[in-house]
């Protein structure tokens, strides 16, 4: 068992499990809580610090359980609340923290607050937990306001009594209005139920989103107004110095780390201050292109705006919701990279897939925490070529296909085996998986890499053992060396050099250096193009 020190969340490497996703137990298809207990020695052996599940509570699936019934039920799918009070002690038992996904900004539409806020009038009590408005036009037949969805269409829904509510994501995701003290109290209570079950941290979805103006004025899209109506706004500071009073109120305090997308480093810094959240992701770092000058400016800036707030950096290449990197990275033009999630019409994945071994050794390096997602570590691709009627993502569906939505990231795991389902099932399982795994990945499955010597999977679990290992990586300082073009090169500490490039040049090696890891086999004398490896130096 790892050594239980309380800033774990400044340096862990954490593994996102996508529990729809990773391992079926039962056989229905599903990823489930018996699939990941069953898999607990592959995580542990893989050597990561901490797990965070996406949602595993009560849902109908309208967003793939980001939409919520009750949030102290497990969805029958997954298994059930004594099977991940289990799950939460044999992860501790082998030294692995557990994270749970808590979703403030909204519930499902079949959450019993909005069941009876439907059965409510307007203006009552219950109908206020949420955002009900009369409509506009002689009749109210017209949205209270132009507030689009992030996921398409219209951020309004009509009721049958004729009022209308608020929705920035599917209709099926009722937003709740977080000035009323019902709400904080709630979730604050969800915390505390989790929090006592041994969960170790809580990742905060769509956490700058949660208070809105009231006066829910309108907004042009296109001119961005400052202060915006929704995102951003003051008032969440408030609700997260809540949280954290209950986080830091338990003998080993626990951490939270929020889902903030903010184009500006100072303004997402705001939450990161210490009586907030302890860490948030970096979608910067995710976003950025493979290109060395615009990643070091991406590293610096993220450097500089936690430092400002002593809070330590993330970093993250993919997770459920963003096309994956090897795929992003094995686009014909390298500066569409930075596009998280389109079409990918040509791709050398191969290309892609050297690069994101060469990006994971960087990441793995970096000052600060690293969230690895389910399937990097065995250099998946994103799955483009799922049939429209296989397709389950609301952002397919409600863009008409114009944006390829997330099911190419959120593919069941391949294990072992040649065909689907690939030992996502177990053997003679009546159910194929919930989306179609492709023919090509029974070359990817961690069976056939864990005898690989340099398969992605190896690569990984290398990686981490040097990382655990070696004081001067996770939480610290870092210093940038002098590099050809194209080239990032830094020490941490004393002895450790991490080098990647980003070129397609070979470049020397320093001759006296012992080579740590690398992303591809390496002769002693130069690296490579799009190759990284990590160094001991003697200064
Ligand atoms: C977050 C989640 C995403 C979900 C959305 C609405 O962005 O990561 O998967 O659809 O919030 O809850
Ligand atoms: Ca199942």
């Amino acid at each position: 068992m790892t050594p239980r020190t309380t800033d774990w969340w400044r340096h862990a490497a954490i593994y996102q499990v996508y529990p729809r996703s990773f391992a079926d137990g039962n056989g229905d298809g599903i990823g489930d809580l018996a699939g990941v207990r069953s898999r607990l020695g592959y995580l542990q052996q893989l050597g990561i610090e901490a797990i965070w599940f996406s949602p595993w509570y009560l849902t109908p699936m309208a967003d793939a359980g980001y939409d919520v019934t009750d949030f102290r039920r497990i969805d029958p799918r997954f298994g059930t609340l004594a099977e991940a009070e289990k799950l939460i002690s044999e992860a501790h038992e082998r030294g692995l923290r557990i994270i749970v996904d808590v979703v403030p900004n909204h519930v499902s539409d079949e959450h019993a607050w909005f069941t009876a806020a439907l059965d409510a009038a307007p203006g009552s009590p219950e109908r206020d937990l949420f955002w009900f408005r009369d409509g506009r036009g002689d009749s109210g037949e017209l949205p209270p306001n132009e507030w689009q969805s992030i996921f398409g269409g219209p951020a309004w829904t009509r009721v049958p009594d004729g009022q209308w509510y608020l929705h920035l994501f599917a209709p099926q995701q009722p937003d709740l209005n977080w000035r009323n003290p019902l709400v904080r109290a709630e979730y604050e209570d969800i915390l505390r139920f989790w929090f006592d079950r041994g969960v170790d941290g809580i990742r905060v979805d769509s956490a700058a989103m949660c208070s809105k103006d009231p006066t829910l004025p309108d907004y042009d899209h296109a001119l961005s107004p400052n202060p915006h109506p929704y995102v951003d706004l003051d008032d969440n500071h408030d609700i997260y110095r809540g949280w954290r009073a209950v986080a830091d109120s338990y003998p080993e305090p626990r951490a939270l780390i929020g889902e903030v997308w903010l184009a500006d480093s100072a303004r997402f810094a705001r939450y990161l201050r210490n009586d907030e959240l302890h860490s948030a992701f970096n979608f910067d770092f995710l976003g950025c292109s493979w290109d060395a000058d615009a990643l070091r400016a991406v590293i610096d800036q993220t450097l500089a705006a936690h430092a400002s707030v002593s809070a330590p950096s993330t970093w993250v290449l993919s997770n459920h919701d963003v096309t994956r990197h090897v795929t992003r990275y094995g686009r014909p033009d390298t500066s569409t990279a930075a596009g998280i999630r389109q079409y990918n019409p040509v791709v050398n994945e191969d290309l892609g897939r050297r690069r994101a071994r060469a990006a994971g050794l960087l990441t793995m390096a970096l000052p600060g925490a690293v969230y690895i997602y389910q399937g990097e570590e065995l250099g998946l691709p994103e799955v483009e070529d799922i049939p429209a009627d296989r397709r389950d993502d609301p952002i397919y569906h409600r863009t008409g296909g114009k944006d390829p939505g997330r099911d190419g990231c959120r593919v069941p795991l391949p294990w072992s085996g040649t065909s689907e389902p690939y030992g996502f099932s177990p053997e003679g399982a009546a159910t194929s998986p919930w989306l179609p795994q492709p023919a090509a990945w029974a070359q990817l499955s961690a069976a056939t890499q864990n005898t690989d010597p340099h398969s992605t999977l190896n690569l990984y679990r290398r990686a981490l053992a040097v990382r655990a290992a070696e004081p001067s990586l996770g939480d610290g300082p870092m210093r940038w060396l002098d590099s050809a073009p194209g080239v990032l090169a830094f020490t941490r500490g004393q002895e450790f050099t991490c080098v990647v490039n980003l070129s397609t040049t070979p470049v020397p090696l320093p001759g006296d250096a012992q080579i740590l890891v690398s992303s591809q086999p390496l002769n002693q004398a130069e690296l490579p193009g799009d190759t990284s490896v990590w160094l001991r130096t003697t200064a």
